[in-house]
């Protein structure tokens, strides 16, 4: 029977450098879905790599002193050994500068033009080289960047546009008609309300102020925008518009777009617009996950977080930096690292519950049957319970993963191995042990537990890289390269053959002592970065008398309602009740949080500050945020219930 094709990617991830663990969370998602449908019987094609033109790498190039192909190059070795180290299972790697990928968006642009969807005019705005945008006056925030803060500056430039208004109906049938085209349903109102109600405007394309791109194919003074050059990488990759279109033919449209929140607009808007002007088909589905950021942790005596997956990687194995992200953040929603809550994790799930499970079942077959494994006889009622929930596993697994539910796929993988715990605890082997009449129950006990075993394994292979197979060798059995009838049913494993002893398969960590280890850790990882640390003293502010501080008034605050500021990227709009009043807050954290997950959070807020117009609103004080070194934003929330109007001091 021919395989059901699976097209997943991730978007390409820009040439800046120093990736933090959030930039592997999108990865390692796609690879567990890619691993599991491969499992299960699917023609998998996962499709990741680099966004590598642009102003801010020609730029950054020319800071470093080397030529932008050269720092792309450098780049592309470190995010390539990153996805290396982390067992990343791509199909294939596309980079922007890749030959045949800049010779087919040429040929994309040049299509779009001779079918009546580019029309050359004139861009005028204030645009923020960092950031390569253009802002209108009303966006900018008291006169800069909205989004970095950076001077801007007025800029006038013959463009081509890409009549995007054009698409506006079109746009809102295909949703209409593919519900799940946009997932979560959160991200489809906001691109509803946020984006097409309001009107779409035409797109302008192509850029003139710098060089490091791909020129327009018919007027090489322009260079393609980058996000046209980056989007069409889902479609150049498979030689769409190339000599060889056949990975195109069979594997688009894509089945799943994998990208963070912040990127869900040019994923589900501007997209699809560009596919449909080119007579392509639009992918089916698009997944807009959640960031994982680096919070501070109350409970914890660190003194920062250790984001760096490579430090990570090294100390704790890839199998803790996988499942962590796996397991921890909601899918969907935003989640926190830690150092506190990922030792937590993985001392409970890989450490205690299946490392357990492991060394226990694994040494008892040794001690009692001296290593091999036992015939399973004398079945109880109590065995059924244990044997349904593995027998039932396949099912609720696909079902998961097809509705993208990993985590709570994890959570049913995890299930199983505490029961099997518990079965360990009300059949007390040690106790069968004693009694010679009992070896034959003593030996389907460890049966059925070695069984289990493998039956978790087979299905941790998506998720893990490293622990499955470790399982597998105690019993002398490869992992399964795929799912069948036979392997996902209970009882597969012979009697007879020799099971080792696991030794200790996740070591468990004692919490105090290993956050002290991960402080040295980064204390010596900064060290390394003088640099920073320079840049860090310069921030440090004069000291003040508790007379100055007390000028401050700060109150607990509670988000009543809050909502996106449309002539703004940056800026959310909060209704927050203090005491008995309430005010409007304007915050720049849009690229941090969602409205919708802020409504009923508790804040602090500097209450008399004076009132300021931003974008035309007037803002009434300010809610606190922290921002740690790596720019990820946080607000402060008091770390108990408390009543709004609370004096903060
Ligand atoms: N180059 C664009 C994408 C173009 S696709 C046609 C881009 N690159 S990126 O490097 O900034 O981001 C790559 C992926 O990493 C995105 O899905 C982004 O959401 C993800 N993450 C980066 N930091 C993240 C977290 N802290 N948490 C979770 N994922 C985040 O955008």
């Amino acid at each position: 029977m021919e395989k059901k094709k699976f097209y997943i990617t991730t978007p390409i991830y820009y040439s800046s450098g120093n990736f933090h663990l959030g930039h592997c969370y999108t990865t390692v998602i796609c690879d567990a879905i890619a691993r599991f449908k491969r499992l299960d019987n699917y023609d998998v094609f996962y499709l990741t790599g680099t966004d590598e033109h642009g102003q801010k790498v020609e730029n950054n190039a020319k800071k470093e002193n080397m030529t932008p192909k050269a720092f792309v190059d450098k780049l592309h070795e470190q995010i390539v050994s990153l996805w290396k180290l982390l067992g990343i299972s791509y199909d294939k790697f596309i980079r922007t500068t890749d030959d045949y990928h800049v010779k087919s968006v040429q040929k994309i642009f040049q299509k779009l033009l001779d079918n009546g969807d580019i029309y050359k005019s004139e861009y005028e705005g204030m645009y923020c080289t960092p950031c390569e945008s253009f802002w209108s006056e009303g966006q900018l925030l008291d006169g800069k960047c909205p989004d970095c803060g950076r001077e801007v500056k007025l800029m006038k430039e013959e463009s081509y546009f890409f009549k995007l208004s054009k698409y506006q109906d079109r746009l809102m049938k295909l949703y209409e008609d593919n519900p799940d085209f946009i997932s979560p349903k959160s991200r489809l109102n906001e691109m509803i309300n946020n984006f097409l109600k309001p009107g779409l405007k035409d797109l302008c394309v192509s850029r003139t102020s710098f060089k490091w791109g791909i020129p327009v194919p018919f007027d090489d003074k322009h260079i393609i925008y980058v996000w046209v050059d980056a989007l069409s990488n889902y479609i150049t990759a498979l030689g769409y518009l190339s000599e060889d279109p056949t990975l195109f033919n069979k594997y688009w449209p894509a089945d799943l777009h994998m990208v963070g929140k912040e990127i869900v607009r040019f994923h589900t808007i501007i997209w699809p617009a560009l596919l449909m002007a080119l007579g392509v088909e639009p992918p089916k589905r698009v997944y807009g996950h959640g960031w994982l950021l680096f919070g501070g942790d109350k409970m914890s005596k660190s003194k920062g977080n250790i984001t760096d997956p490579f430090l990570l990687c090294d100390r704790y194995g890839v199998d803790a930096v996988r499942y962590f992200l796996l397991r921890e953040v909601p899918f969907g929603n935003d989640g926190v690292y830690t150092n506190l809550a990922f030792l937590n994790r993985i001392n409970a799930d890989l450490a205690n519950s299946l490392g357990n499970l492991v060394s226990r079942t694994t040494a008892m077959i040794n001690q009692y049957f001296d290593g091999v494994l036992p015939k399973p006889s004398e079945k109880e009622d109590l065995d059924d319970e244990l044997i349904n929930m593995a027998n039932s596993l396949y099912g609720k697994l696909t079902k998961h993963m097809d509705e993208l539910l990993i985590q709570e796929a994890l959570e049913e993988i995890f299930k199983l191995i505490s029961r099997a715990n518990k079965y360990i605890d009300e059949t007390t082997p040690w106790i069968l042990a004693k009694d010679p009449n009992k070896k034959a129950r003593l030996g389907t006990v460890l049966y059925n537990l070695s069984e289990t075993l493998r039956i978790i394994a087979m299905y941790l292979s998506s998720y893990l890289i490293e622990m499955p197979q470790k399982i597998m060798d105690c019993f002398g059995e490869k992992l399964p390269k795929t799912f069948d009838d036979k392997n996902v049913v209970f009882g597969q494993l012979k009697p007879g053959i020799k099971v080792e002893k696991s030794g200790v398969l996740f070591p468990r960590f004692n919490i105090d002592k290993e956050l002290a280890e991960m402080d040295k850790l980064l204390d010596s990882a900064k060290k390394e970065e003088p640099k920073k640390e320079e840049q860090k003293k310069e921030d440090i502010k004069k000291e003040i008398s508790i007379d100055d501080f007390s000028t401050i008034e700060l109150k607990v605050g509670k988000i009543l309602e809050c909502e996106k500021l449309e002539k703004s990227k940056k800026l959310l709009k909060s209704k927050v009740e203090i005491g008995n009043e309430t005010r409007t807050i304007l915050s720049g954290i849009a690229k941090y949080y969602y409205p919708a997950d802020l409504v009923g959070k508790s804040v602090v807020v500097v209450t008399n500050l004076k009132p300021a117009k931003l974008c035309g609103e007037m803002s009434e004080g300010m809610i606190l945020c922290a921002e740690d070194k790596n720019g990820q934003v946080v607000i402060v929330s008091p770390e108990k219930l408390v009543e709004s109007g609370s004096i903060v001091s």
